[in-house]
């Protein structure tokens, strides 16, 4: 295994170069123990129980905090690969066994049907012509329980059906945000829209569509039916059959562009609802009320436009289907009293088969009329399968000792997907444990590029950065994660307590935690003087924060847990000189706790409590080194290029 190789290179660290890689077979086992016993894991969640972490870490703490207690070391631990493609198998398992089980019930309530036209048969037929009032109420009585069997049977189904899409719900909704979650990292966001999918697979489960398709496979019984009453009809029914099929498959033909091109414009529409719902402070203030309403409109006009087109045509097939239906059954009778004129059949016959043609038809009408929302699921199945398969390359990873912090960047090159525009080009750097670093340079330079990249948050064309010498790919992506401390640009909280939101919304974390994560990042001061302190809701849009306290709050965000790794982007962009003051010390304790800082900054202040300063310029490092030659050699080039001053002069 290419992992292990590197984890059993000697390492430059104490705590784990004496750890030689111990697998117990076993230890997959115990760890899908955990997993289904943990208080976090519903049916789906991959992760080990946040409570089996905390214990890992008291342990490993508890054995000498540098890692040396050898049989107590978080190591040596299995995850399952994330089994987004077999929870989909599952759900579609479940599925199919209860429409099994389903058209069992439908066969029953197909043959049970077919008591009320022989009992026509047999009253006009017999009872009529008899005038024996006991066989009347003997059937009646037959034909009452048959009812009320085929009433059963059939509300059964439905229960079955209806509980089959809440299963379908349930099982997969968490598997699918989950999946939508980690593949939205290299996607356009458009992934979480996968759920609404399941809404749509859900409501097809529940539709009188699907239970027109369950009825479809019995419409030869019926059909053998009327020919066993006369050939004739049964001719007349199989070529209105036919005729059915064929007005469906032109519906199809004909309302899929329109149904298409509805959707999307809806989804366009629905996309732009929600920009609108998060720049509701920039239209309100720049009255860009009408201007929103507009394209929200023109795509919604279209949609509507389109649905209109479709449905129209839907409508007109679906009418001339029900008429093929009627005269289908007009004709049998016609055509049945003339057989019954020359004496081949009963006039109870007659009736009957029409009865039954009617059922027939019925079933494959119904599937016409619903014949785009059985496209609309499918193609909904068709993404959530699409999603659940492309992230099983999700393997299983090796649990790793907590890293040390030791960061190395190599060869590194980005040219996003589809551009030719080389945003990385071939950038290398690497700091020890503890070290920090600024990161400086021009508007575009690709800082943030550069800081997603080191929290793995956008993965490289090529090259790698590696923590502990094992690229980020390849660390569990929770260990990894929990190791971690990143600030973006652009800082959003989340709806909840800050409490929460430095406690990165994990249930289990302790106040002292929190507290601690605070006091490292400087903040506990700005926290106590709010109001209701840690206790301060803030909304979606970080109100009531202010832009900097938002900053500061991150930062303590970031320090929460086991943080190795801080990267911070632009952290000090909102901040007042107290801020940047806090921000300096936040960086020294960084420091004084052996964490690796990488700040990208255009602010000189912060370049004075750092160990290197890297440059970078298009892509690439232009200057890197210890903080003062940097600085000085930053001096001496705006000095020479008087015309170009530098902002960084300390
Ligand atoms: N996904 C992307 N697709 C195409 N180009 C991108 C993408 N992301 C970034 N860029 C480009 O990469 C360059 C670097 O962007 P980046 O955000 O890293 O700059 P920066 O150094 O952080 O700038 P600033 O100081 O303004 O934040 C920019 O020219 C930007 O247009
Ligand atoms: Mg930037």
């Amino acid at each position: 295994m290419k992992d292990s190789d590197h984890t059993s290179e000697p390492y430059p660290h104490e705590a784990t170069k004496s750890e030689p890689l111990k697998l117990k077979p076993e230890m997959g086992a115990e760890v899908m123990d955990k997993l289904s016993d943990g208080p976090h894991s519903g049916p789906v969640i991959d992760q080990p129980s946040n409570a089996d972490r905390q214990k890992e870490a008291t342990l490993a703490a508890a054995g000498g905090g540098g890692g040396k207690g050898a049989d107590t070391v978080p190591f040596h631990k299995r995850i399952g690969p994330d089994g987004f493609a077999d929870a989909l198998k599952k759900g579609v398992r479940a599925v199919r066994r209860n429409l099994m089980f389903v058209m069992i019930l439908t066969l029953g309530t197909n043959i049970l049907i077919l008591a009320i036209p022989i009992y026509l048969f047999q009253i006009s037929d017999r009872v009529l012509t008899s005038r024996s009032v006991d066989t009347l109420v003997m059937l009646t009585i037959v034909i009452v329980g048959a009812i009320l069997v085929q009433t059963i049977l059939d509300s059964l189904r439905r229960f079955i059906l209806m509980r089959s899409a809440v299963e379908v719900a349930a099982r997969l909704g968490a598997p699918i945000l989950s999946a939508a979650a980690h593949a939205s990292l290299q996607g356009n966001g458009k992934e979480y829209q996968t759920l609404s999918d399941l809404q749509q697979v859900r409501g097809f489960l529940v539709s009188g569509t699907l239970i027109s398709f369950l009825d479809v496979p019995f419409a030869p019984l019926f059909l053998s039916v009327i020919f066993l009453v006369h050939p004739h009809l049964g001719m007349i029914v199989v070529s209105s059959s036919l005729l059915l099929l064929v007005i469906a498959i032109v519906n199809q033909k004909m309302t899929a562009k329109p149904f298409a091109e509805a959707n999307m414009a809806q989804s366009r529409a629905n996309m732009h609802l929600d920009s609108m719902a998060r720049n509701s402070q920039i239209i309100n203030a720049m009255a860009m009320v009408p201007e929103a309403v507009r394209i929200w409109g023109k795509d919604t006009a279209g949609s509507l436009t389109a649905q209109v087109r479709a449905q129209d045509r839907n409508i007109i097939f679906a009418s001339i289907s029900r008429g093929a239906r009627l005269l289908t059954q007009i004709g049998m009778l016609g055509w049945g009293a003339n057989l019954a004129l020359q004496g081949e059949i009963t006039g109870g016959m007659v009736i009957a088969a029409s009865i039954i043609a009617g059922r027939a038809l019925a079933p494959i009408e119904g599937s016409i009329e619903g014949w785009n929302s059985f496209l609309l699921s499918r193609a909904a199945y068709g993404r959530i399968n699409d999603l659940m398969r492309r992230s099983r390359v999700r393997f299983e990873r090796l649990v790793l000792p907590d890293p040390q912090g030791r960061l190395d960047v190599e060869r590194l090159l980005y040219v996003p997907g589809g551009t030719k525009q080389v945003i990385l080009n071939g950038l290398s750097f690497h700091l020890d444990p503890g070290e920090t670093l600024a990161v400086i340079g021009n508007s575009g330079a690709g800082k943030t590029t550069l800081g997603k990249m080191l929290v793995g948050s956008i993965l490289p064309t090529s090259g790698s950065v590696r923590l502990d010498l094992m690229d980020i790919r390849n660390w569990d992506p929770r260990q990894l994660g929990e190791s971690i401390g990143y600030v973006p640009q652009d800082v959003q909280l989340f709806p909840g307590t800050i409490k929460d939101n430095i406690a990165r919304m994990r249930d289990d974390a302790t106040d002292a935690d929190i507290h601690r994560a605070a006091v490292l990042a400087d903040v506990n001061d700005m926290i106590a003087a709010l109001p209701h302190g840690y206790e301060t809701m803030v909304a979606a849009d970080g109100s009531p924060l202010s832009g900097g306290q938002k900053q500061r709050v991150a930062l303590a965000r970031a320090f929460f847990g086991k943080t190795r790794l801080l990267v911070l982007d632009e952290p000090n962009s909102n901040l007042d000189a107290a801020g940047d003051l806090a921000l300096a010390r936040a960086i020294q304790h960084a420091k004084d706790n052996k964490i690796t800082v990488v700040v990208i900054t255009q602010k000189p202040s912060l370049l004075k409590v750092v160990d290197k300063i890297m440059m970078v310029a298009d892509g690439n490092v232009a200057l890197f080194g210890y903080r003062d030659p940097v600085l000085q050699k930053l001096a001496e080039r705006s000095a020479s290029a008087n015309a170009t001053p530098q902002e960084i002069s300390s």
